[in-house]
């Protein structure tokens, strides 16, 4: 009996309609643009349903038909979403014939000419480093907003390949909201560097390109009336972002009143008298920056952020420093700050014998300053008083806090907590405003002992007793809230 042919490879890669034939794939127009993109980084970024799902795998395919015996990786943040996406399309849609075979376990495709295709995911932030080690001509990530930007500048470093002629590449597809949007918009769709990025010097806006979709452009879906009055009737946020792929608004943003026009002053129009008393808030970081923040209660009960200082890799005592050498007003005068509440989680971190809040403390108290007290890290409570004096129009940003300015309107809900925001990369400049407004303008404080306790962290014994006394006296004389009352909402 003649043994059945082997299938030849499938040819012309570089040519991508022609190469897709071979897989009955005809990419509709906006695919076409997406699969001709010379990009290093592309992203084909818009509506519900345009095909970015579908032409990211092709474009896998192809890549790994461009050299025979290379890697590539398609990801997607959960494997039950991978499954129901990807996965699904390559069992539905690629013709058996055209591959050698395909390994359930690990999910992997070797095509006829060697090269591979990995289906791959990972749940938790840390999940990305599995692949360390391996290096894919191209990587894929579906739904990219879904990822944080450490992830993508991880995957990043896996982009690489040693043969000559190889052009490594990268590509995402996503619709626009979720806790990537930020960073996702920042490089594609705004062409800036994405707030978080280690080295925005580096942003070269030429390897970027966003191929942006509508729903119209899907053939298949464009006369589907019934599918545009099901995405018609979704929240406005949600079906803009859905239709029309519009950017510029995402579902579950936290702070969506944020607006900079009414929220922010410039520097020069805060003015605050020398007698105001002011307070810092911290949020320390090593490796993450530290973020500080200087504010003020104006006569008319408007808080002022009015400084800012954003910076990684600073011990405590620089620190202390850098705080201790802005902490002067216009005329060169210390300013009169009446507490500094810095992050919990500092005066549980030692180096040596002392925690980071003691050390910093003895740099800020050289220098006249306060000692640090513990911020109240009530998150909820935090985001909705802020949320409360944005709308309220009782908290002004001065437009030199870049940083905060930036951050806040990045941050999104936690689908497990939708009263919380969901944690992630960058946010160090809203966690340390939060504890400067929520530790000065809420009652809600910890008892005092416990915050005495934690504050007066000396390991001598008497030089305890001795803060534990001069704390207790600054605590009996502690202001009342220092914003009025009658601008929280009744019941707080
Ligand atoms: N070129 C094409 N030819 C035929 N069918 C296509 C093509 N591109 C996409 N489709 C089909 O259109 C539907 C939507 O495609 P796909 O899932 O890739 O869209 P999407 O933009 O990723 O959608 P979502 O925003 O929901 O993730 C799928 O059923 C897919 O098989
Ligand atoms: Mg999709």
């Amino acid at each position: 009996m003649p043994s059945k042919s082997k299938p030849a490879v499938p040819k012309h890669a570089d040519k991508p309609e022609r190469f897709f034939k071979s897989f009955k794939y005809g990419p509709f127009d906006r695919q076409k643009e997406f699969h001709h993109s010379g990009a290093k980084y592309r992203l084909f970024g818009g509506a519900a349903g345009p095909g970015k799902t579908k032409a990211l795998l092709y474009e896998a395919i192809r890549q790994a038909h461009l050299h025979p015996g290379v890697d590539t990786l398609l990801m997607r943040r959960t494997y039950p979403e991978l499954e129901a996406s990807l996965l699904t399309y390559f069992r539905r849609d690629v013709p058996r014939e055209l591959y050698e075979k395909y390994n359930e376990a690990k999910h992997v495709v070797t095509w006829l000419n060697g090269s591979t295709t990995r289906f791959a995911y990972c749940d938790s932030e840390n999940d990305v480093y599995r692949y360390q080690g391996a290096e894919y001509l191209f990587i894929g990530v579906d739904e990219l907003t879904h990822f944080t930007l450490k992830q993508w500048q991880f995957l990043s470093s896996r982009n690489r390949c040693s043969i000559r002629k190889a052009r490594p590449c990268m590509a995402g597809a996503t619709n626009p909201g979720n806790i990537g949007h930020a960073w996702v918009k920042a490089l594609w769709v705004d062409r800036v560097p994405a707030p978080g990025m280690d080295r925005p010097d580096q942003y070269d806006a030429d390897d970027y390109a966003f191929i942006r979709a509508t729903i119209a452009d899907n053939p298949l879906f464009k006369d589907d009336t019934q599918y545009h009055k099901t995405l018609g009737q979704l929240p406005e946020a949600l079906r803009r972002a859905f239709l029309d792929g519009e950017w510029d608004v995402y579902a579950g943003q936290y702070f969506d009143i944020f607006a900079p026009a009414r929220h922010t002053v410039r520097p020069e129009q805060v003015q605050l008298d020398a007698w105001t008393p002011r307070w810092i808030s911290i949020d320390w970081g090593f490796e993450h920056p530290s973020a500080v923040y200087w504010h003020a209660t104006r006569s008319d009960g408007v808080v002022v952020t009015y400084r800012e200082f954003v910076q990684n890799h600073l011990s405590p005592r620089m620190l202390a420093a850098a705080i201790a050498e802005r902490s002067v007003d216009r005329m060169g005068r210390a300013e009169r700050v009446r507490d500094v509440y810095l992050s919990p989680d500092a005066f549980a971190q030692r180096t040596a014998d002392a925690s980071i809040a003691e050390q910093l403390g003895d740099g800020l108290a050289a220098a006249g300053l306060p000692r640090p007290a513990p911020a109240d890290n009530d998150r909820v409570g935090g985001w909705m008083l802020m949320y409360q004096a944005l709308e309220s129009d009782h908290w002004l940003i001065a437009e030199n806090c870049t940083r905060l300015i930036e951050n806040l309107p990045t941050l999104t809900r936690d689908p497990a907590n939708v009263e919380d925001t969901l944690k992630c990369d960058g946010d160090d400049p809203a966690d340390a405003a939060r504890y400067g407004l929520k530790s000065a303008l809420e009652p809600g404080r910890a008892p005092a002992d416990v915050v005495a306790a934690e504050r007066v962290t000396a390991v001598d014994p008497t030089s305890r007793a001795i803060w534990l006394k001069k704390f207790s006296a600054e605590e009996s004389r502690r202001l009342v809230p220092v914003i009025p009352r009658r601008w929280r909402p009744s019941g707080w």
